[in-house]
């Protein structure tokens, strides 16, 4: 099989063509052949070597790719709830092995707590990069055919997802009533504009703030969807707080800590503020500290960090998806502006154009 993977040692992305095929190796698995991979930002830093681990053991490269819908071709005997011809998404995260590990033993790997976590094509684990992967069940989340060209957005939806149910959690703290509650997205590419969309579904009155000027593709999917945008060379950051009001969320999808940690300034009373990007190592930096623990305690603020997804983030992701595809589906469908056969897929990844690039593997 075809297999597009990163070489760490030659510091080289390569199709490999004798990828072995994958075989069912327990009764609960399923084999499925790969439809799209989207490409990503944690992508492009294994790729240049900002972010990564060590290949599978025995091997000298990793298979990449971890945003994936594919098809199931086969299942195992024990598999009840899949049948070939039906669509999937493959969670990423797989549990580490410490009996100890409390969220890996209850199934919320997301939550790891050793860091021994395996994910695949990004940490230990090859990718689904390739033309057919074979993995439990368990780790599938079925996804309706009325979706499947837009399916392989789930797993970055997931990210937005998880922050949501988490927000919803958390604010149960406070009287959080339901008067319209506002929220700012930082950053509007992919995990931006899933972000709004996930807000604007849930009811939130949404700002997206982003570098680009209008005229701009991503202002225009914030906009159809119902957002505000704002461009961070039109207006600063206390513009942004006096425009807004008081802020009960800022959904941060940048990665950009100097960024957000100046936003973090403007959050309002009883707000929550979730991170969500993984910043490369760009050294320290002078903040207010004052000001920011200050404003944590004196407006009972609240800040989240959030990794990875649960299959409760999973499954609304799938039905998030398409709900907000039959709100919006040109918004939908504009999120994916470029698609690679798999023997250009280092060219999305070295050089990001437009918003989400994917690449197609089967039809
Ligand atoms: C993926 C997550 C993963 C994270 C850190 C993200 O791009 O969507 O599943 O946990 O990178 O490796
Ligand atoms: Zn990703």
């Amino acid at each position: 099989m075809r297999a597009a993977a990163v070489f760490p040692a030659k510091k080289s992305l390569q199709v490999v063509n004798d990828f072995p095929e994958p075989k069912l190796e327990s009764p609960t698995a399923v084999k499925l052949r790969v439809l799209n991979v989207g490409v990503c930002g944690t992508d492009r830093d294994i790729a240049s070597f900002q972010y990564g681990f060590p290949p599978p053991e025995g091997s000298d490269f990793l298979v990449m790719g971890h945003e994936c819908v594919g098809e199931i071709i086969e299942v195992g005997p024990e598999v009840h709830d899949f049948k070939p011809g039906d669509l999937a998404i493959p969670m990423v995260r797989r549990p580490c092995a410490h009996p100890e590990c409390l969220p890996c033993r209850s199934g919320r790997q997301d939550f790891c707590s050793t860091g021994d976590y395996k994910e695949r094509g990004i940490k230990q684990m090859h990718g689904f990069l390739t033309e057919q992967i074979v993995d439990d069940a368990h780790y599938m989340n079925p996804v309706p055919r009325a979706i499947r060209d837009v399916a392989v957005l789930v797993e970055p939806l997931t990210i937005a997802e998880k922050g949501l149910i988490q927000a919803l959690d958390i604010q149960k703290r406070l009287p959080w009533g339901n008067r319209q509650h506002k929220a700012v997205v930082l950053g509007a590419g992919p995990v931006g504009l899933l972000g709004t969309m996930a807000l604007r579904n849930a009811g939130f009155d949404v700002t997206v703030y982003s570098r680009s000027r209008e005229p701009d593709e991503s202002a225009d999917i914030a906009k159809a969807v119902g957002a505000k945008y704002i461009s961070s060379q039109d207006k600063t950051v206390d513009q942004l707080g006096a425009e807004v009001g008081n802020i009960d969320v800022i959904y941060e999808a940048t990665g950009v800590s100097t960024f957000a940690f100046d936003v973090l300034r403007v959050l309002g009373t009883n707000g929550l503020f979730i991170l969500t990007g993984v910043p490369g190592n760009h050294g320290p930096v002078s903040i207010d500290t004052d000001k920011i623990m200050r404003n944590l305690v004196l407006k009972n603020q609240c800040l989240l960090g959030t990794v990875n997804a649960g299959k409760d983030a999973f499954q609304n992701a799938v039905t998030g998806l398409a709900a907000f595809h039959a709100a919006w589906p040109d918004a939908v469908k504009g999120l994916i502006t470029g698609r690679f056969p798999l023997e250009r897929f280092a060219d999305p990844i070295n050089k990001q154009t437009g918003i989400k690039n994917i690449v197609e593997i089967g039809k």
